[in-house]
Protein backbone atom coordinates (compact mmCIF):
# COMPACT_ATOMS: atom_id res chain seq x y z
CA UNK A 1 0.00 0.00 0.00
CA UNK A 2 1.04 3.51 -0.98
CA UNK A 3 2.43 5.12 3.15
CA UNK A 4 3.84 8.40 1.35
CA UNK A 5 0.46 9.84 1.16
CA UNK A 6 0.06 13.56 0.41
CA UNK A 7 -3.59 13.66 -0.59
CA UNK A 8 -7.02 13.12 2.10
CA UNK A 9 -8.20 11.89 -1.77
CA UNK A 10 -5.87 8.65 -1.36
CA UNK A 11 -7.25 5.41 -1.22
CA UNK A 12 -6.87 1.59 -1.11
CA UNK A 13 -8.28 -1.07 -3.38
CA UNK A 14 -9.03 -4.35 -1.80
CA UNK A 15 -7.41 -7.07 -3.52
CA UNK A 16 -10.20 -8.79 -6.61
CA UNK A 17 -12.27 -6.08 -6.21
CA UNK A 18 -12.82 -2.35 -7.93
CA UNK A 19 -13.90 -0.67 -4.76
CA UNK A 20 -11.45 2.68 -3.88
CA UNK A 21 -11.38 2.65 -0.13
CA UNK A 22 -10.43 5.97 1.71
CA UNK A 23 -7.44 5.87 3.46
CA UNK A 24 -8.63 8.41 6.30
CA UNK A 25 -12.21 7.75 7.70
CA UNK A 26 -14.25 9.44 10.44
CA UNK A 27 -15.36 7.40 13.28
CA UNK A 28 -18.81 8.14 15.27
CA UNK A 29 -18.74 5.79 17.99
CA UNK A 30 -20.53 7.80 20.87
CA UNK A 31 -21.70 10.63 18.97
CA UNK A 32 -25.39 10.40 18.98
CA UNK A 33 -28.51 12.77 17.48
CA UNK A 34 -27.85 16.14 16.32
CA UNK A 35 -24.17 16.11 17.57
CA UNK A 36 -24.20 13.05 15.12
CA UNK A 37 -25.35 14.93 12.07
CA UNK A 38 -23.35 18.08 12.91
CA UNK A 39 -19.78 15.95 13.37
CA UNK A 40 -20.43 14.23 9.87
CA UNK A 41 -21.61 17.20 8.06
CA UNK A 42 -18.15 19.31 9.17
CA UNK A 43 -15.92 16.01 8.48
CA UNK A 44 -17.79 15.89 4.70
CA UNK A 45 -17.13 19.57 4.53
CA UNK A 46 -13.52 18.95 5.69
CA UNK A 47 -12.87 16.37 3.28
CA UNK A 48 -13.46 13.17 5.17
CA UNK A 49 -15.50 10.96 2.22
CA UNK A 50 -15.88 7.37 5.14
CA UNK A 51 -18.08 7.67 8.04
CA UNK A 52 -17.51 4.87 10.40
CA UNK A 53 -21.11 3.54 11.96
CA UNK A 54 -22.86 0.31 13.57
CA UNK A 55 -25.47 -0.81 14.91
CA UNK A 56 -24.27 -0.66 18.31
CA UNK A 57 -23.36 3.09 18.08
CA UNK A 58 -26.93 3.76 17.52
CA UNK A 59 -26.30 6.68 14.80
CA UNK A 60 -26.75 4.51 11.70
CA UNK A 61 -30.29 6.49 11.07
CA UNK A 62 -28.28 10.69 11.49
CA UNK A 63 -25.40 8.97 9.26
CA UNK A 64 -27.84 7.85 6.55
CA UNK A 65 -29.75 11.26 6.71
CA UNK A 66 -26.23 12.96 6.35
CA UNK A 67 -25.61 10.78 3.89
CA UNK A 68 -29.23 11.17 1.77
CA UNK A 69 -29.33 14.91 2.31
CA UNK A 70 -25.30 15.46 0.57
CA UNK A 71 -24.89 17.56 -2.00
CA UNK A 72 -22.00 15.05 -2.66
CA UNK A 73 -22.96 12.08 -5.04
CA UNK A 74 -23.48 8.87 -3.32
CA UNK A 75 -20.54 7.66 -4.67
CA UNK A 76 -18.39 9.99 -3.43
CA UNK A 77 -19.20 8.73 0.37
CA UNK A 78 -17.75 5.60 1.89
CA UNK A 79 -20.02 4.14 4.79
CA UNK A 80 -19.46 1.69 6.90
CA UNK A 81 -21.64 -0.32 9.40
CA UNK A 82 -21.29 -3.36 11.35
CA UNK A 83 -23.41 -5.71 12.67
CA UNK A 84 -22.93 -6.66 16.58
CA UNK A 85 -25.65 -9.18 17.53
CA UNK A 86 -27.21 -12.06 15.95
CA UNK A 87 -30.78 -13.01 15.19
CA UNK A 88 -32.93 -16.31 16.64
CA UNK A 89 -32.74 -17.66 13.28
CA UNK A 90 -30.33 -17.06 10.12
CA UNK A 91 -33.10 -15.47 8.02
CA UNK A 92 -33.13 -12.70 11.54
CA UNK A 93 -29.84 -12.33 11.32
CA UNK A 94 -30.18 -11.46 7.26
CA UNK A 95 -32.71 -9.46 8.40
CA UNK A 96 -31.14 -7.18 11.24
CA UNK A 97 -28.43 -6.46 8.56
CA UNK A 98 -30.85 -5.71 5.59
CA UNK A 99 -32.25 -3.24 8.10
CA UNK A 100 -28.61 -1.46 8.78
CA UNK A 101 -28.71 -1.00 5.19
CA UNK A 102 -31.99 0.55 4.82
CA UNK A 103 -31.60 3.24 7.54
CA UNK A 104 -28.44 4.30 5.86
CA UNK A 105 -28.92 4.22 2.50
CA UNK A 106 -33.01 4.05 2.49
CA UNK A 107 -35.11 1.61 1.01
CA UNK A 108 -35.15 2.75 -2.57
CA UNK A 109 -33.56 0.35 -5.50
CA UNK A 110 -29.89 -0.25 -5.25
CA UNK A 111 -29.81 1.26 -1.86
CA UNK A 112 -26.12 0.06 -0.41
CA UNK A 113 -23.60 0.82 1.93
CA UNK A 114 -19.94 0.07 1.11
CA UNK A 115 -18.73 -1.80 3.87
CA UNK A 116 -20.55 -4.21 6.19
CA UNK A 117 -18.64 -5.73 9.03
CA UNK A 118 -19.37 -8.17 11.88
CA UNK A 119 -18.67 -6.52 14.40
CA UNK A 120 -17.00 -8.70 17.04
CA UNK A 121 -15.60 -12.30 17.15
CA UNK A 122 -18.16 -12.81 20.47
CA UNK A 123 -21.33 -13.16 19.19
CA UNK A 124 -23.91 -15.05 20.32
CA UNK A 125 -23.00 -19.07 19.73
CA UNK A 126 -19.29 -18.26 19.02
CA UNK A 127 -18.77 -20.18 16.09
CA UNK A 128 -22.23 -21.09 14.65
CA UNK A 129 -22.72 -17.35 15.55
CA UNK A 130 -19.84 -16.23 13.55
CA UNK A 131 -20.74 -18.07 10.44
CA UNK A 132 -24.02 -17.18 10.66
CA UNK A 133 -23.59 -13.49 10.85
CA UNK A 134 -21.39 -14.09 7.84
CA UNK A 135 -23.56 -16.24 5.62
CA UNK A 136 -25.82 -12.87 5.97
CA UNK A 137 -23.21 -10.56 4.92
CA UNK A 138 -22.46 -12.57 1.97
CA UNK A 139 -26.38 -12.55 1.12
CA UNK A 140 -26.29 -9.08 1.56
CA UNK A 141 -22.76 -8.71 -1.02
CA UNK A 142 -24.86 -11.21 -3.64
CA UNK A 143 -27.34 -9.07 -3.54
CA UNK A 144 -25.42 -5.92 -4.21
CA UNK A 145 -26.64 -4.12 -0.65
CA UNK A 146 -23.00 -3.58 0.27
CA UNK A 147 -20.07 -3.25 -1.59
CA UNK A 148 -17.51 -4.76 0.44
CA UNK A 149 -17.58 -6.90 3.52
CA UNK A 150 -15.88 -7.53 6.81
CA UNK A 151 -14.65 -8.41 10.29
CA UNK A 152 -13.34 -6.59 12.66
CA UNK A 153 -11.52 -7.87 16.13
CA UNK A 154 -10.85 -10.83 14.29
CA UNK A 155 -7.91 -12.95 15.63
CA UNK A 156 -5.74 -15.09 13.12
CA UNK A 157 -7.52 -17.64 14.06
CA UNK A 158 -11.27 -16.74 13.78
CA UNK A 159 -10.10 -15.45 9.88
CA UNK A 160 -8.56 -19.13 9.58
CA UNK A 161 -11.89 -20.72 10.54
CA UNK A 162 -14.11 -18.53 8.04
CA UNK A 163 -12.11 -20.72 5.48
CA UNK A 164 -14.25 -24.10 5.91
CA UNK A 165 -17.54 -22.00 5.33
CA UNK A 166 -17.37 -18.47 3.44
CA UNK A 167 -17.75 -18.16 -0.19
CA UNK A 168 -15.66 -14.71 0.11
CA UNK A 169 -12.69 -14.96 1.56
CA UNK A 170 -10.39 -13.48 2.66
CA UNK A 171 -12.59 -10.99 4.00
CA UNK A 172 -11.92 -7.55 2.13
CA UNK A 173 -11.02 -5.49 5.94
CA UNK A 174 -10.49 -6.54 9.09
CA UNK A 175 -11.11 -3.08 11.49
CA UNK A 176 -8.86 -3.66 14.77
CA UNK A 177 -7.51 -1.57 17.78
CA UNK A 178 -4.14 -0.22 16.33
CA UNK A 179 -1.54 2.71 17.63
CA UNK A 180 1.85 3.22 18.61
CA UNK A 181 0.67 1.46 22.22
CA UNK A 182 -1.32 -1.28 20.68
CA UNK A 183 0.75 -2.69 17.37
CA UNK A 184 -0.78 -6.32 17.25
CA UNK A 185 2.05 -7.11 14.70
CA UNK A 186 1.54 -10.42 13.66
CA UNK A 187 -2.22 -9.86 13.20
CA UNK A 188 -1.57 -6.99 10.61
CA UNK A 189 1.29 -9.22 8.98
CA UNK A 190 -1.04 -11.65 8.31
CA UNK A 191 -3.82 -9.54 7.52
CA UNK A 192 -1.37 -7.56 4.88
CA UNK A 193 0.01 -11.16 3.36
CA UNK A 194 -3.55 -12.56 2.62
CA UNK A 195 -4.97 -9.16 1.18
CA UNK A 196 -6.85 -7.60 4.09
CA UNK A 197 -7.14 -4.18 4.11
CA UNK A 198 -6.09 -3.25 8.00
CA UNK A 199 -8.43 -0.42 9.42
CA UNK A 200 -6.78 1.48 12.56
CA UNK A 201 -9.77 2.13 15.21
CA UNK A 202 -8.97 4.17 18.45
CA UNK A 203 -6.24 5.78 16.27
CA UNK A 204 -5.82 8.48 19.22
CA UNK A 205 -5.44 6.07 22.13
CA UNK A 206 -9.10 7.66 23.04
CA UNK A 207 -7.26 10.73 23.37
CA UNK A 208 -5.25 9.71 26.69
CA UNK A 209 -2.22 9.43 25.32
CA UNK A 210 -1.80 12.84 24.06
CA UNK A 211 0.44 14.03 26.46
CA UNK A 212 2.89 11.76 25.71
CA UNK A 213 6.59 12.72 26.16
CA UNK A 214 7.92 11.31 22.69
CA UNK A 215 4.62 12.13 20.92
CA UNK A 216 4.88 15.78 21.80
CA UNK A 217 8.63 15.79 21.11
CA UNK A 218 7.67 14.71 17.43
CA UNK A 219 4.90 17.17 17.33
CA UNK A 220 7.00 19.94 18.41
CA UNK A 221 9.60 18.60 15.57
CA UNK A 222 6.84 19.23 12.83
CA UNK A 223 4.40 21.59 14.19
CA UNK A 224 1.68 19.81 14.43
CA UNK A 225 -0.26 18.52 17.21
CA UNK A 226 -0.11 15.32 18.91
CA UNK A 227 -3.45 13.60 17.60
CA UNK A 228 -1.95 14.80 14.10
CA UNK A 229 1.14 13.14 14.91
CA UNK A 230 -0.86 9.81 15.66
CA UNK A 231 -3.40 9.72 12.31
CA UNK A 232 0.27 10.46 10.68
CA UNK A 233 1.57 7.36 12.45
CA UNK A 234 -1.31 4.95 11.32
CA UNK A 235 -1.20 6.17 7.62
CA UNK A 236 2.52 5.95 7.11
CA UNK A 237 2.41 1.80 8.70
CA UNK A 238 -0.20 1.38 5.83
CA UNK A 239 -3.43 1.33 7.95
CA UNK A 240 -6.98 2.56 7.07
CA UNK A 241 -7.55 5.50 10.11
CA UNK A 242 -10.49 6.41 11.49
CA UNK A 243 -9.94 8.97 14.37
CA UNK A 244 -13.25 10.20 15.99
CA UNK A 245 -14.06 13.60 17.42
CA UNK A 246 -17.14 15.52 18.23
CA UNK A 247 -15.36 18.92 18.34
CA UNK A 248 -15.58 20.57 14.71
CA UNK A 249 -12.19 22.40 15.50
CA UNK A 250 -10.55 19.32 16.10
CA UNK A 251 -12.31 16.88 13.19
CA UNK A 252 -11.29 19.64 10.74
CA UNK A 253 -7.55 19.76 12.45
CA UNK A 254 -7.14 16.01 12.36
CA UNK A 255 -8.06 16.03 8.83
CA UNK A 256 -4.94 18.57 7.92
CA UNK A 257 -2.28 15.48 7.69
CA UNK A 258 -1.12 15.02 4.40
CA UNK A 259 1.27 18.53 4.53
CA UNK A 260 4.09 16.79 6.10
CA UNK A 261 5.91 13.21 6.75
CA UNK A 262 7.09 11.54 9.73
CA UNK A 263 10.76 10.44 9.02
CA UNK A 264 11.92 6.96 10.18
CA UNK A 265 13.42 7.71 13.55
CA UNK A 266 10.00 9.50 14.15
CA UNK A 267 8.13 6.11 13.40
CA UNK A 268 10.43 4.05 15.23
CA UNK A 269 10.06 6.42 18.31
CA UNK A 270 6.73 5.90 18.26
CA UNK A 271 6.71 2.48 17.36
CA UNK A 272 9.07 2.02 20.47
CA UNK A 273 5.90 2.91 22.85
CA UNK A 274 4.35 -0.26 22.28
CA UNK A 275 4.84 -2.44 25.41
CA UNK A 276 3.62 -5.83 23.45
CA UNK A 277 6.11 -8.26 22.92
CA UNK A 278 6.39 -8.93 18.98
CA UNK A 279 5.70 -12.48 17.70
CA UNK A 280 8.80 -14.64 17.42
N1 LIG B 1 -14.66 -1.98 15.54
C1 LIG B 1 -14.62 -1.70 16.82
O1 LIG B 1 -14.82 -2.55 17.71
C2 LIG B 1 -14.33 -0.28 17.23
C3 LIG B 1 -14.00 0.02 18.56
C4 LIG B 1 -13.69 1.35 18.88
C5 LIG B 1 -13.73 2.32 17.90
N2 LIG B 1 -14.09 2.01 16.62
C6 LIG B 1 -14.16 3.04 15.54
O2 LIG B 1 -12.99 3.85 15.57
C7 LIG B 1 -13.35 5.21 15.80
C8 LIG B 1 -12.29 5.93 16.60
O3 LIG B 1 -12.02 5.27 17.81
P1 LIG B 1 -12.42 5.86 19.25
O4 LIG B 1 -13.63 6.70 19.10
O5 LIG B 1 -12.44 4.71 20.18
O6 LIG B 1 -11.16 6.72 19.70
P2 LIG B 1 -10.07 7.72 19.04
O7 LIG B 1 -10.47 8.21 17.72
O8 LIG B 1 -8.76 7.08 19.25
O9 LIG B 1 -10.15 8.93 20.09
C9 LIG B 1 -11.31 9.69 20.26
C10 LIG B 1 -11.08 10.60 21.47
O10 LIG B 1 -10.01 11.51 21.17
C11 LIG B 1 -10.47 12.84 21.33
N3 LIG B 1 -9.85 13.66 20.27
C12 LIG B 1 -10.13 13.62 18.95
N4 LIG B 1 -9.35 14.50 18.28
C13 LIG B 1 -8.57 15.12 19.21
C14 LIG B 1 -7.60 16.13 19.12
N5 LIG B 1 -7.26 16.68 17.94
N6 LIG B 1 -7.00 16.53 20.28
C15 LIG B 1 -7.33 15.96 21.46
N7 LIG B 1 -8.26 15.00 21.60
C16 LIG B 1 -8.88 14.57 20.47
C17 LIG B 1 -11.98 12.79 21.17
O11 LIG B 1 -12.58 13.83 21.90
P3 LIG B 1 -13.80 14.74 21.30
O12 LIG B 1 -14.74 13.82 20.58
O13 LIG B 1 -14.37 15.33 22.55
O14 LIG B 1 -13.17 15.76 20.40
C18 LIG B 1 -12.29 11.42 21.81
O15 LIG B 1 -12.32 11.54 23.23
C19 LIG B 1 -14.71 5.10 16.50
O16 LIG B 1 -15.45 6.30 16.47
C20 LIG B 1 -15.35 3.97 15.74
O17 LIG B 1 -15.83 4.45 14.49
C21 LIG B 1 -14.37 0.72 16.27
Amino acid sequence: MENKITSIAATVTPPGTNVHLPRLGFGVYQIFGESCISSCKTALDAGYRLIDSAQLYRNEDQVGAVVRDSELDRAEIFVTTKQGIRGATPQETYNLAAESVKRIAGSGPGAYVDLFLIHIPYVKGEAEGRKEVWQALERLYDEGKTRLIGVSNYDIEHIEEMKAYAKVWPPHVNQIELHPWRQQSGLVAYCENNGIVVQAYSPLAEGTKMDDPVVQRVAAKHDKSSAQVLIRYGLQKGWVVLPKSATPKRIKANANVFDFELDEEDMVALGGLSEEVPPS
